[in-house]
Parts: C-alpha cells; sequence; structure tokens
C-alpha cells in the first residue's frame, strides 16, 4: 500500500455506528454474534461441527469434526458427504422453484433470468454433457469463460459429478493459461468463442487454440460456448459447442454424494515464485464457510439482490458468486462487461433497474467511479442499497467516505472485508448490525476465526499500531488443504516461518487501541494491482522472455486508481535505448507481457538501464529500486553498490 495511504489511516479515528433502522431490521441480531463468538471460545470443534449440521446438507453424517493428524494439512467433517451442488440448488428448488436464482445482463444490455429451478435444470443437463465426455470425479476441468452464467452452470455441473474445476480468469493470456491446464492435468477446457469487454470481443477461443498448440497433451476436448457469433476455428475431433453437447441431454442428473474432503477447485494465484500456486479448496468446509460469511457479513435477506462485480476467475467470484449466495437461497445479479461501458453510470444503472440491495466491489473500482463525479450515481435511484462491502485491498479513507455518503447516502454499513484466495471465505469484517465501521479498517475478525497479528519470535503483538505479521492461529473449515501437487511448497509458504503452528497470511498488519485490525499490505513480492494479486517475478520472467531483454526487476509503486502500479527496470541485451527508441520499446514490451501474462501485468512504466544495482553478493537492491520509482529521497546504504553510476539511469536522469 502506498505510504500515503498508510499515513492517511493511521490518522484516521472516525467511527460510524450501525444505524438504528439497520439494526431494527437485521436478520441476525448483536446477541447472536455474541452467542456465536462465546461458543467458538469455550468450545470450537462443537461450534463448528453445529453449525456445518444446521446449515449444510449432508448425504453422510461425519462423526470428527476436524482432523489434525496431518498437520499442516487439516482435514474437515473428513467422514461426511456432501455434494456442494445440491446444497446450492437442490435445496432450494424443491422449496422455492421459482425463486430467481441469477439476473443476467449483458454488456449489450440483454437480459436473462434463472430461476433456482432453471438453474438446476440447466447445471443438471450440462453436468451430463460432461459425463457423456467421460469426465470422472476427480477429473480437472478447466473454465476459461466470459462472466455469463454459464461459467456459474459449469462450475456446479463439475461440483455436481465430483469434477474439479480451475477457472482460468478470461482476460489472462494464452502463455498463462497454458500454465494452467499443464500444472493441473486437466482433460477438459469450457470456453466461449469471445467474451464482451468494454466494446470489444476477447477471443477466448483462439487464446484457448493457441494454449493447447503448446504441449497440453492432457486435454482431449474443448466445450465452446456461442456467446459473439464472431468466426472461430473448431476442431472437429477435440472441440464441441455447448448446445451441441447438451442437446437431448435429460434435464436431471444425481448430484453425486462425495466425501466432504473431495477438491472442489483449484485456483490459481500468484506467489513470489514466477509459477502461480494452484490453491485447493475442499467441498465441505468451503461451502459452508462460504454460506454463513454471505449470510453474516451481508445481512442475507429472502427478498434481497446481491451484487458482487467479481468475475468467476477470481476467488471473491467463487465464494461471493458462484457458491456462496446460492447456497444461502440468494438472488445475484451478474454482470457481463466493463463497469463503465457504455458510460460511467452502468453500474448505478444496473442497480436502479435491478433493484440492487447489497453490492460489493473493490476499491480500485470505487476509486475510478468516484473519480468520474458525484453527477452520475446522483442522476439514478439508489434508494434499494442498504448494504455495501467491499474487498481486495486496503479501501482510502477518501473512497471510503464517498462510498458511504454518494453511494449509501450515509444509510447503509459498509463491509470491509479482509480474505485471500487461500483463506476461502471472508475472515476479519464488520459484521453490520453489531460493529461500528472506521474508514480504511476491515474491524475485527467473524466469529470461529483466530486472527491475530505477532512479532518475528512469534509473540502477539500488544501495542497498540504495532505492525506485526498477520496470521491464523487455529484452523478454519474454508482453508486452503494444499498447493495442487506441491505440499512443501504449501506447508513452506504458509507454515513454516511460525513452526507450522500459526498460518501466516503473507500480510502486515497493525491493531489500534480498540482492537481493530488494520491491513497494511503485502509482505512478500506480490503486488496488489487493482486488488488483483500479481507476483513481481511473473512480470519479470515474461520481460526476460522477450529475446532483447537481459535482465529485469519489477517493483510496486502507488497508483491513484489500481492502487498499486507495476514499474519495471529492464536491461536490454544490446544497446540502451534513449527518446523515441525508448518509447518504442516500451510499447513493444508492454503488448509482450500482456501476451505472456495478460493486460493486468503490463507495467505502468518501464526504464532501461546498463545494469540493475546488486550488492556484491549479487541480490537485487529492491528496498532502492522501490524508492527510486517513488521519487523518495534515498537513504538506503548504497556503499555496496557494484556499479555506482547506473544510480543516474535508474532515476531516470541519464
Ligand atoms: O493483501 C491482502 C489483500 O488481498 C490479498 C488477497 O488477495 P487474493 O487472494 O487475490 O484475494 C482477494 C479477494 C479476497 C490479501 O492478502 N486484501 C484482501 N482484502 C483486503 C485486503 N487488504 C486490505 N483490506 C481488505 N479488505
Amino acid at each position: 500500500m502506498n505510504e500515503k495511504t498508510i499515513e492517511s489511516i493511521l490518522k484516521e479515528n472516525r467511527s460510524f455506528a450501525p444505524t438504528q433502522n439497520f439494526v431494527k431490521k437485521a436478520k441476525l441480531k448483536e446477541s447472536d454474534f455474541q452467542d456465536l463468538r462465546i461458543k467458538a471460545e469455550e468450545n470450537y470443534e462443537e461450534y463448528w461441527a453445529d453449525l456445518a449440521r444446521n446449515n449444510i446438507h449432508w448425504f453422510k453424517d461425519f462423526t470428527e469434526t476436524l482432523d489434525s493428524s496431518n498437520a499442516p494439512n487439516y482435514e474437515w467433517f473428513t467422514d461426511g458427504e456432501l455434494n456442494v451442488s445440491y446444497n446450492c440448488l437442490d435445496v432450494h428448488a424443491s422449496i422455492m422453484p421459482n425463486k430467481k436464482a441469477i439476473i443476467f445482463e449483458s454488456e449489450d444490455g440483454e437480459l436473462k433470468t434463472f430461476t433456482y429451478k432453471d438453474l438446476l435444470e440447466e447445471v443438471s443437463a450440462f453436468s451430463n454433457g460432461l459425463l457423456k465426455l467421460g469426465v470422472q470425479p476427480m477429473d480437472r476441468v478447466i473454465i476459461y469463460m466470459p462472466m455469463v452464467p454459464e461459467a456459474i452452470i459449469a462450475m456446479q455441473a463439475c461440483a455436481r459429478i465430483g469434477a474439479v474445476h480451475s477457472v482460468v480468469f478470461g482476460g489472462f493470456s494464452a502463455n498463462a493459461l497454458r500454465d494452467r491446464i499443464n500444472d493441473a492435468g486437466a482433460k477438459i477446457v469450457i470456453t466461449a468463442d469471445g467474451a464482451y469487454r468494454g466494446g470489444k470481443i476477447i477471443p477466448l477461443k483462439d487464446s484457448t487454440d493457441t494454449a493447447l498448440e503448446q504441449d497440453c497433451e492432457c486435454i482431449e476436448h474443448v466445450v465452446v460456448l456461442k456467446r459473439t457469433n464472431e468466426s472461430i476455428a473448431m476442431d472437429e475431433k477435440r472441440d464441441i459447442w455447448w448446445d451441441r453437447l447438451i442437446h437431448g441431454e435429460s434435464k436431471h442428473c444425481d448430484a453425486v454424494s462425495l466425501p466432504s474432503e473431495h477438491p472442489l477447485f483449484i485456483l490459481y494465484t500468484s506467489g513470489s515464485t514466477g509459477k502461480p500456486k494452484g490453491i485447493q479448496h475442499s467441498a465441505g468446509g468451503y461451502i459452508l464457510h462460504a454460506k454463513l460469511t454471505n449470510q453474516w457479513v451481508f445481512d442475507l435477506k429472502d427478498n434481497d439482490v446481491f451484487w458482487c462485480t467479481a468475475d468467476v476467475g477470481w476467488i471473491t467470484g467463487h465464494s461471493y458468486v458462484a457458491y456462496g449466495p446460492l447456497a444461502a437461497g440468494a438472488t445475484i445479479m451478474i454482470y457481463e462487461g466493463a463497469p463503465t461501458y457504455p458510460h460511467g453510470g452502468r453500474f448505478w444503472e444496473i442497480c436502479q433497474k435491478h433493484k440492487v440491495t447489497i453490492f460489493y466491489t473493490a476499491p480500485t473500482a470505487i476509486r475510478a467511479l468516484m473519480k468520474l463525479g458525484d453527477e452520475l450515481p446522483n442522476a439514478y435511484d439508489l434508494s434499494s442499497i442498504r448494504l455495501l462491502g467491499t474487498v481486495g485491498e486496503p479501501i482510502n479513507p477518501e473512497a471510503w467516505i464517498w462510498y458511504h455518503k454518494t453511494i449509501g447516502k450515509e444509510q447503509c454499513p459498509i463491509v470491509d472485508t479482509w480474505w485471500q484466495t487461500e483463506t476461502g471465505g471472508i475472515m476479519i469484517s464488520p459484521i453490520p448490525s453489531e460493529t461500528a465501521t472506521k474508514p480504511g479498517s476491515c474491524t475485527i475478525p467473524l466469529p470461529g476465526i483466530f486472527a491475530d497479528i505477532i512479532d518475528e519470535s512469534g509473540n502477539p503483538v500488544t501495542e497498540a499500531y504495532q505492525g506485526g505479521y498477520l496470521v491464523i492461529k487455529k484452523p478454519w473449515p474454508s482453508m486452503l488443504r494444499t498447493i495442487w501437487g506441491d505440499n512443501d511448497r504449501y506447508v513452506e509458504t504458509y507454515w513454516e516461518k511460525f513452526n507450522n503452528e500459526f498460518y501466516v497470511a503473507g500480510d502486515s498488519a497493525h491493531r489500534d487501541k480498540d482492537g481493530y485490525f488494520w491491513i497494511l499490505g503485502r509482505i512478500d513480492d506480490v503486488l496488489n494491482v487493482s486488488g488483483h494479486r500479481l507476483g513481481t517475478m511473473e512480470v519479470e520472467s515474461a520481460l526476460v522472455a522477450h529475446p532483447e531483454i537481459a535482465e529485469a526487476a519489477v517493483v510496486g509503486k502507488p497508483h491513484e486508481i489500481k492502487g498499486e502500479g507495476i514499474f519495471a527496470y529492464v536491461v536490454p541485451k544490446g544497446k540502451r535505448p534513449l527518446g523515441d527508441d525508448a518509447e518504442k520499446m516500451t510499447v513493444i514490451l508492454r503488448n509482450w507481457v500482456a501476451e505472456q501474462v495478460g493486460p493486468i501485468a503490463k507495467p505502468d512504466e518501464i526504464r532501461y538501464s546498463d545494469n540493475l544495482p546488486k550488492t556484491r553478493s549479487g541480490k537485487i537492491m529492491r528496498r532502492l529500486l522501490r524508492s527510486i520509482a517513488r521519487n523518495e529521497k534515498i537513504t538506503q546504504d548504497i556503499s555496496t553498490l557494484e556499479d555506482e553510476s547506473i544510480l543516474e539511469q535508474l532515476q531516470g536522469k541519464d
């Protein structure tokens, strides 16, 4: 996070108690949460066991709640059996078949709705289609789709038959897709002929073809949804249209009974090495937490229209679009396109049109929309909105206050939810009827989540405002189970630092005098660009893969809208480009990185030098590079610099 933001949140002392009106109408009251907190403290396992029994439909009850015998590979409800799709669809379709499950609006304004009965039938037909292709439990299925109802249908269908999906964000490149296909050893790719975004068409099937040209022998079939009617190549033996696959298929498909620990999905996220990590989640624990947090944090009621703007390519789109709200029987809004297309009021127009009651988005979107001015939101009737949420990065108080005043009209609680791909669901967040909020703080852990801040020796940081490692001290049901295919990396990344005792989130945080948590940012080489995690190494590997580049180092730099921008220092193999040549090279490299990883990884700035600053032992001096990128006074000791003359080049002075 940028220093200015840190500075402003350090000074932040405003507090907003829930309004009486909200408290009066809230579904769950303060006392309900007090009871939950007491129970979680007193008998942790019984607390989770009761929640699991009361909230999930088990085909077979479990006898053991938490198995710690292979810690830190914890297992939850191990001998229980369930089906996630059954819990999201069948349980609701049987009692409220006509309740809307999905309201979909596409970028061009097309509308579609699915009731729970419709959704169950569509998911069942598609499940039968996948079975016809030979998909078996545990087979991996890649979903590389636009943000359309079929993406959710595909995820739910995998869950229904026990296949393990891995959704790859549609904005990722063919190369990124190929790496994920190979790492997961996937058998099927589900994609579309294209996706609409900002008036353009993103050629998903073309990228899939490019990915599959490069050693993806594991893939047997590609299922293609007709979305944009672009002309695309179809390989007769390998590719099949979605419509053709489900043609004549029964709208009934039994949900298979699966062990609680059956992997539900793998979702790749960036770490501090160049290779993304396949975060693996299990069925039972994940769906329990996704459902509960939807109910608790968003005070979900029967008539709510819940809109989480995240794409299903990210964890937020898993837990608060495709799974959690459906498990809770909610009506969700989904929108396919860009937030400001064809005009800056598009989000607010959707809220008005579909009477959205709960709106959950990322600070980067809030900042971008705030910049467009108040006239846009003021032109729409936003009175249906009763609760606002934010996720993905620390929110600066200025954006928080704008969200509170201009969108929430000072009536809606704002839930600032801290969590991660690895945690599966929200961990630290206000409960809207209970917790007073403070702009920029995710407040306090949810009942049953034992978050703490500790110092280098593992002792709790008790001093207010003193930073430390954010850790979770007890396992929780929706925790990641491992990194797909690399359990050593799982243990090393998340547990080893404190003797396998605590889960280490990779964030630093501090607590204020009221015990509220304030997230300060990542402690590893991971950037948070527009709320998306990107490893500096990933961008560096992409840059050095260019034939003309010898070395690269990437650091984060505060960015007004994105939160963090990407600043790259590049050493070319040949002569260092200057003036126009440098500009031309920058265009080439930005496009190159977009091709290698995806447009989100494009560096905002590139600076060329003859060398990178290294210590005598050869380590790149990243802190120095960070200071230079931010135009800060250099306070680092540069006496160990091998070649001091490059300093001017790095500063852009030469
Ligand atoms: O640094 C934290 C930040 O996002 C990271 C997790 O990224 P990802 O796995 O992509 O998941 C994003 C959506 C859950 C965290 O380690 N982060 C997430 N939420 C917040 C946050 N930082 C501050 N405040 C938040 N509410």
